[in-house]
């Protein structure tokens, strides 16, 4: 996993309850990285997911919905890091049917260890978009709340469903209809 989400990890952690809390989830996890971590180096997932496993158990709140707060947060960061990836599609349907074969392909291109989801766009119409997520990371809620800022972004109004295809999360399908 890149560098960039765990230093933005941090700053949202950071943000929402304090540096202290930080340094202590650091400390919780005893990671091989010790908690330093390059915007352009890559990481174990593995040290992602004990770092959220370990917030979780320190605030309460269950893994899913911190993935999902996440995602919410990271949309901002790719939107000022990266604006030409949202100036290309001129609504939301367009953008996110463009995640599997425009934006994560350049996103290789930058950083080409970078491991991503499949996002296989499934049907598209005026009134519904069905995309596909799989990863082996099980991400789906980080996935959701990027899209559901992706729907405030272009002020589309959509429901987005979301159905488990695999038990484990690792392979979920989002109808979103507007
Ligand atoms: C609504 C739009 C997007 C969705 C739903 C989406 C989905 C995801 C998901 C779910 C992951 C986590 C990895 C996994 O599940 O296997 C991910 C990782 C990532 N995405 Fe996207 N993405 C979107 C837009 C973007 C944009 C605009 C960028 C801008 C460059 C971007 C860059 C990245 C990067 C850098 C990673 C981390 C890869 C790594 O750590 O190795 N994504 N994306």
């Amino acid at each position: 996993m890149k560098g960039m989400v765990f230093t933005e990890f941090f700053e949202m952690v950071e943000g929402q309850y304090g540096y202290e809390l930080v340094d202590e989830i650091i400390e919780d996890c005893e990671l091989e990285s010790e908690g330093i971590y390059t915007a352009v180096g890559t990481y174990p997932h593995a040290e992602m997911v004990q770092l959220i496993v370990s917030l979780s158990q320190k605030k309460n709140i269950p893994v899913p919905d911190l993935l999902h707060s996440f995602g919410r947060y990271l949309f901002d960061t790719f939107l000022s890091k990266y604006p030409s990836f949202f100036h290309a599609a001129d609504n939301a349907f367009d953008f996110f049917s463009s995640i599997q074969d425009y934006i994560h392909v350049e996103v290789l291109k930058l950083y080409p260890d970078a491991q991503l989801p499949e996002f296989r766009t499934i049907l598209k119409d005026e009134k519904r978009l069905h995309l596909v997520y799989e990863s082996e990371r099980k991400m789906s809620t980080f996935a959701l709340g990027l899209l559901e800022k992706g729907l405030e972004y272009y002020k589309e109004d959509a429901e987005v469903i979301v159905e488990n295809l695999e038990e484990d999360g690792s392979k979920v399908l989002f109808k979103i209809l507007k």
